[in-house]
């Protein structure tokens, strides 16, 4: 083996399965492998690289609603732990859209109410109206969805059993990427105008 194998055997050594380190801060500025990111220098890190700071997100949008994702992408101290948190933000009447990950998610509901579900392969729909300090489980790779459904902004947090989970909500994947208006016509059995409406709706390409 040349130096170079070795020196990036050895970077990514931390990221396997054998755990040979107490943490594995992502260093973005390193090469990233298939496992996740590179080790920062431990004596570099300090105690802030462990604490993400949640600001509320952005509701400006159709859903009036935000998802701050503290994923190994923006949390570095995620990165080879095999977990992953998000932030969920909600106006009065705010929907986090239906959405999927790689991963299974338990939601904790920190202020508000909302209707939180998924949907099962055989198409039976699992869905629940959520109080304060409720907790729900979303099984792996499930579509789901949650809706405020109270007076007030709601708020929850939610936990994902990797460091990057993946985030993939439907209308964006249809209608806010480079899917031809055709095909998404086909595969969606949805009219010419409808597509031409969601495209312009979610920014996709025509
Ligand atoms: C929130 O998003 C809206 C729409 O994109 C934008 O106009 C507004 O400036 C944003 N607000 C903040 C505080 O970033
Ligand atoms: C789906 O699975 C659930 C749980 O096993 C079952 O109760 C339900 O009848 C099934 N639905 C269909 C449409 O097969």
């Amino acid at each position: 083996m040349n130096f170079v194998v070795v020196f990036t055997l050895f970077l990514l050594a931390p990221l396997s399965k054998a755990i040979v380190e107490d943490f594995c801060v992502a260093d973005y500025t390193l090469p990233r492998g298939p496992a996740g990111y590179s080790c920062k220098d431990p004596d570099k890190l300090t105690f802030d690289d462990f604490v993400f700071k949640g600001i509320p997100g952005n509701t400006s949008n159709i859903y009036s609603s935000a998802v701050t994702p503290a994923f190994s992408s923006e949390f570095a101290a995620f990165n080879g732990l095999g977990l992953a948190m998000a932030r969920l933000d909600f106006e009065p009447g705010g929907v986090v859209a239906l959405h999927t990950h790689r991963t299974s998610e338990v939601l904790i509901l920190a202020r508000g109410k909302i209707i939180a579900g998924f949907i099962s392969t055989n198409n039976t729909a699992y869905y629940k109206t959520l109080k304060v300090g409720d907790i729900m489980i979303f099984p792996q790779s499930l579509l789901h969805f949650q809706v405020n459904v109270g007076k007030t902004r709601a708020l929850a947090f939610v936990t994902l059993n990797s460091a990057k989970p993946g985030l993939q909500f439907i209308d964006n994947s249809l209608f806010g990427g480079n899917l031809p208006p055709k095909l998404a016509e086909k595969i969606m059995v949805l009219d010419p105008e409808q597509v031409k409406k969601l495209k312009k709706a979610f920014g996709g390409t025509f």
